[in-house]
């Protein structure tokens, strides 16, 4: 039995449905359903005794510690949290409420029950911390990727709150001898992944003719890696991380925003030829404040001692992830409403469309 928290969202409810379809033991799944929880990423689940979805905060101790003691799971995943870059401009508040003091809450609640836990379940036990490759901050062009002891700099209220939970993960090994591993990847795409990022922006604006937003010169570098594959890496260092330790995981897959925006453009003109090209929906709008330039990650460390490498190029998981979205509209419809809505006006209102391509 493991406890995931935010398994409800994009990457926990893809961890989630592998982890039930692959491995043994049941899972309960902590989240709060923010607008990016949404029960409906878990539906194929429903009447499976093997999950059990809890709606509940993380900073909710009271709660954490019951259901600790009452499913006694052999590891914490955590994955919860406000995960937005540009909603940590809007509004860092939430971001310093769920991942510091929540991640701080989380780590109390979870150093208690592991230190009533006897030998072997003791240093069997696991607090996996899913974090991200932001808290590195930016690099030049031809800087080498990051590694595992690469300083950290983050640059935006979300990749600041990520760090800081990281270093109290970090602390509560070192302090207290907590086995917790740490995770940091790089940007993640695929099934179920909220319309405010780029990638399912992206292709929901073509599906329906609007404008593609990118911001600034569109040059800023990303490293994508479909969501399965990183679901497969955190498998694999639950099950086989040294505690104490961090690992990079990424898709050895740079790329700029204005290329992953022509590379959906083609997916979607073979999906919808008589709109062709969508590249003509592609414009330049204002830059994200403190935008960072480029992100890479080294991932030798995983790959050498797990043998771990993700199985889908870019092109593979990128035409997954569009036939996805054609093939779900339902679930579109529903995450596309309300407070979606308020906050496409809150981002974009203020970015001119210019120079469209
Ligand atoms: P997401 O925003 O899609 O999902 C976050 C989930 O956490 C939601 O289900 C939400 O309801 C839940 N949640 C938020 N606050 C909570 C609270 N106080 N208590 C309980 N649940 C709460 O995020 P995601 O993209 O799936 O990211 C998951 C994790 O992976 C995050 O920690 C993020 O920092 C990290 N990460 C994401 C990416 C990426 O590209 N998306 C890359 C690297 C790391
Ligand atoms: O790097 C890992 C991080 O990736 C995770 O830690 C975050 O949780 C996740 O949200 C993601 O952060 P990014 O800021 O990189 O993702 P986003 O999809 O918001 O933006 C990707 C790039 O695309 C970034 O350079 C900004 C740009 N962008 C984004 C949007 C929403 C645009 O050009 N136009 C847009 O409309």
């Amino acid at each position: 039995m493991i406890l995931v928290t935010g398994g409800a969202g994009f990457i926990g409810s893809n961890f989630v449905l592998q982890w039930i379809a692959h491995e043994s033991g049941p899972v309960v799944n902590l989240d709060k359903l923010t607008y990016a929880g949404n029960p409906d990423n878990l539906a194929d689940l429903k009447g499976d005794t093997r999950h059990l979805l809890v709606r509940g905060d993380i900073n909710d101790r009271a709660l954490v510690g019951k259901l600790l003691r009452e499913h006694r799971p052999r590891a914490i995943v955590h994955f919860a949290a406000e995960s937005h870059v540009d909603r940590s401009i809007h509004g860092p508040t939430d971001f310093v409420h769920t991942n510091i003091l929540g991640t701080f809450s989380l780590l109390e609640e979870a150093r208690s029950f592991w230190s009533e836990l006897k030998e072997p379940d003791r240093s069997g036990f696991r607090f996996l911390h899913v974090s991200t490759d932001e808290v590195y901050g930016s690099l030049a062009p031809h800087d080498p990727a990051f590694t595992e002891t690469t300083p950290y700099a983050p640059n935006s209220p979300y990749a600041a709150s990520k760090a800081a939970s990281d270093h109290l993960v970090r602390s509560y090994h070192h302090t207290y001898g907590l086995p917790t591993v740490t995770t940091n990847c790089s940007n993640n795409y695929g099934p179920y992944q909220f319309p405010e990022k780029l990638i399912p922006l992206m292709v929901l604006n073509g599906l329906r003719r609007k404008p593609l937003p990118v911001y600034g010169d569109g040059q800023n570098v990303r490293d994508w890696l479909y969501v399965e594959d990183h679901c497969v890496a955190v498998r694999l260092v639950l099950g086989k991380g040294r505690a104490g330790e961090t690992y990079n995981i990424g898709g050895r897959c740079e790329m700029t925003n204005l290329e992953v925006a022509r590379a959906i453009c083609v997916l979607l003109d073979e999906a919808r030829p008589r709109d062709a090209p969508h590249e003509k929906l592609i414009g330049f709008v204002k830059d994200r404040p403190g935008h960072d330039r480029r992100y890479a990650m080294d991932t030798r460390k995983i790959e050498a001692e797990f043998g771990w490498k993700p199985k889908e190029s870019f092109a593979t998981g990128l035409r997954k992830t569009v036939e996805w979205y054609l093939d779900n509209a339902k679930w579109v419809e529903r995450v596309t409403s309300g407070e979606y809505q308020r906050w496409i006006e809150a981002n974009y209102s203020n970015r001119e469309m210019g120079n469209r391509k």
